[in-house]
């Protein structure tokens, strides 16, 4: 029966064995899965917007290859995760039109906008180091295809933190009005930051269900909590000024406690009313449109393959 398959999916689970693709699973799981991938996929490749619009400015022929390198990365990370969840039985254009019609999320933070040259440093450090902690998690989440990718994804994403680190230490080190400049992108992407993982525990509808699945296997606030631990010795290095007066070791707790998340700002953003939101959307539906051609030209290029073949 139903509960028969059930007791047996939860046990594999409790084990640790992974699920893959043919494995019965329960609906609900199929669907939190092709949600949480899906909103992956999307944030990999909307993320691509607010780095694109430094590359034909940045400083140097140096910084400009690095930066290309690494937007390119997160459009490849986008694939990796789409294909992972096509093998939940989806396909990857009613993912995207399901974004395209504002049904599908993607990451919070990349509604805000890269205002100077030191935002590209802030992204790679905060948004990627805070993106590497909630994917490090993932790399044991129990659906086989969406765990491989993120081992490969997180590769790649620690190489993004560092050349982020780099531009920041780089300004940090530099004249006045660079360390100026690194300040105010810290200050304006911290709090952003902290936002990408998600509601406070107890207000996540999702958690307790993707925990029990073991979809998710750090909670939001524990992942909150270890981006701010690891992050603010690195705010130290850089000799920058803490983005939050509240930000204190708390001896008895082994953390640094933090000031109050805005969630009244978060929940505008992801119900499409951010700084970028329609920009952002905008964008990612014209160049879709534009792409129209080369679908249409690879059709009518199997059209005529096949009506050569029966011939
Ligand atoms: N941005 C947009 N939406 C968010 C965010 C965020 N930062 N955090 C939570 N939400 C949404 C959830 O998707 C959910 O909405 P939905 O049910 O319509 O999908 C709602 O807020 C409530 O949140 P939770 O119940 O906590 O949702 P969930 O269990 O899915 O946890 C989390 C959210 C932590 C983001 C999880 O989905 C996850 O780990 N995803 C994979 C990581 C990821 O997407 N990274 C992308 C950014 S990093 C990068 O691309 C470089």
């Amino acid at each position: 029966t139903e509960q028969d398959l059930e007791r047996r999916f939860q046990a594999r689970v409790d084990a640790e064995e992974k699920i893959e693709p043919k494995d019965w699973m329960p609906a609900a799981y199929r669907k939190t899965l092709i949600r949480q991938i899906s909103q992956h996929a999307h944030s990999e490749v909307v993320g691509m917007q607010p780095e694109g619009n430094w590359i034909t400015r940045a400083p140097s022929l140096r910084r400009k290859a690095v930066l290309l390198a690494k937007v390119q990365d997160e459009a490849g990370h986008g694939l990796y995760l789409y294909s992972a969840a096509e093998t939940l039985g989806t396909t990857r254009e009613e993912l995207v039109e399901a974004l395209h019609r504002g049904k599908a999320k993607y990451s919070s933070i990349f509604n805000y906008p890269t205002l100077t040259w030191a935002d590209i440093g802030a992204v790679g450090w905060l948004v990627d180091g805070a993106a590497i902690i909630n994917q490090v998690a993932l790399q044991r989440t129990s659906y086989g295809p969406y765990a491989r990718a993120m081992i490969r994804i997180c590769k790649e994403e620690s190489f993004h933190q560092r050349q982020g680190y780099e531009i920041m230490l780089a300004l940090a080190k530099g004249s006045a009005q660079q360390k100026a400049m690194a300040q105010d992108a810290l200050n304006r992407f911290w709090w952003p930051s902290l936002m990408m993982f998600g509601p406070n525990d107890d207000e996540s509808p999702n958690s307790a269900q993707s925990m029990k699945w073991k979809i998710k296997r750090k909670s939001n606030d524990q992942l909150r909590q270890e981006f701010v631990d690891q992050t603010v010795p690195q705010i130290e290095v850089l000799g920058l000024e803490l983005p939050d007066p509240k930000l204190r070791w708390n001896e008895a707790r082994g953390h640094y406690d933090f000031g109050a998340i805005d969630w009244e700002e978060f929940y505008r953003v992801i119900k499409g009313n951010g700084p970028c939101n329609r920009q952002r959307l905008q964008h990612h539906i014209k160049a879709e449109r534009d792409g129209d051609w080369v679908r249409e030209a690879m059709r009518a290029y199997e059209d005529k393959r096949r009506g050569r073949e029966a011939a």
